[in-house]
């Protein structure tokens, strides 16, 4: 059993050597690429390219969602971007919120912070910081962001709950959150719980469905909803790797894997674009892929 520490100096290891790679090496390291298809950093990616303000340096192919783009920045909001990497989802956030408004990336991988820097300086941006430091203790005053985003970031963290507790803390009181993550449902084979690779690529450090959302209601947020929920699966060499085939077959029977964008407010208060709207729009587009818990669709 690896202490928090220790399981937090493997993840800064792992993103050090990603933020390292350039985009072709990042690339070709993605699944359905024959010759190393054993990594499994980006099987769970969604396509940014059509999104305003995406910019392909910072895309290093490790998100699981879109939170910006359920995230109803408003021009002038201030964002926090938990677990940065090199920027993406801050750039995307930078174009909601404009020239007048503030995007913060927080990121505990110095290389991942000097890469976002990088990039956020050939944008000639000037209200996008990066700043280095751990989420489970944010460097940041209380009651300052209209919203936070994340993506793929706290299934990596060992303390999930303390989390949410400083997401709650460093937001105003009419702000929410928007967050796309891996949660699970059953039990992880002990094969892949243990395995840095599979921990690094945010697979066994993930935790229930149900023990996350208890989380973000124990934390105090309401009108908390599921925005978009999508079943992720594992390549099969990728187990092989683990599990024996008798052994594939009843985790792909018992195992559910799945991307979710989570949202909550602060203070129970809608946000002035309206959620209707965009949820409604949404279903249209993608496929009603967006559901409330309860409601039975996931
Ligand atoms: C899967 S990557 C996602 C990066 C980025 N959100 C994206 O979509 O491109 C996870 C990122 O979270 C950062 N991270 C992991 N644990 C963290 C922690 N406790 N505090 C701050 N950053 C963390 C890693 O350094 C890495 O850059």
């Amino acid at each position: 059993m690896k202490t928090p520490e220790e399981i937090k100096n493997i993840v800064r290891k792992k993103y050090s050597e990603i933020a390292d790679k350039d985009q072709l090496l990042n690339a070709a390291s993605c699944c359905g690429a024959t010759d190393v298809s054993q990594e499994v950093y980006n099987i769970m990616t969604d396509d940014y390219s059509e999104v305003g303000g995406y910019n392909q340096d910072a895309d290093l192919g490790l998100g699981c969602g879109l939170p910006t783009k359920f995230a109803l920045i408003q021009k002038g909001d201030t964002v926090i971007d938990l677990g940065s990497g090199a920027g993406n989802d801050c750039f995307v956030a930078r174009h909601e919120t404009g020239e007048k408004g503030k995007v913060l990336g927080i990121d505990f991988t110095e290389k991942m912070i000097a890469k976002a820097r990088q990039n956020a300086e050939k944008l000639n941006f000037n209200n996008v910081e990066f700043r280095q430091g751990d989420i489970e203790d944010m460097p940041v005053s209380d009651n300052m962001a209209d919203v936070i985003v994340s993506n793929c970031v706290l299934n990596l963290v060992p303390d999930k709950e303390k989390v949410f507790k400083e997401i709650f803390r460093v937001l105003k009181d009419t702000g929410h959150f928007s967050i796309s993550d891996i949660v699970l449902e059953g039990d992880l084979p002990e094969e892949l719980k243990q395995d840095a690779e599979m921990y690094a690529g945010c697979v066994s450090g993930a935790i229930k469905k149900e023990e996350y959302l208890h989380f973000i209601k124990k934390a105090g947020f309401k009108n908390i909803k599921i925005q978009k929920q999508k079943p992720i699966n594992i390549p099969k060499d990728i187990l092989e790797k683990y599990l024996s085939v008798e052994n594939i077959e009843t985790f792909n029977k018992s195992m559910g894997i799945y991307s979710i964008t989570v949202y909550g407010e602060k203070g129970g208060k809608k946000p002035k674009k309206n959620l209707a709207d965009l949820t409604v729009k949404d279903v249209r587009e993608k496929n009603s892929d967006y559901c409330e818990p309860g409601s039975g669709c996931c």
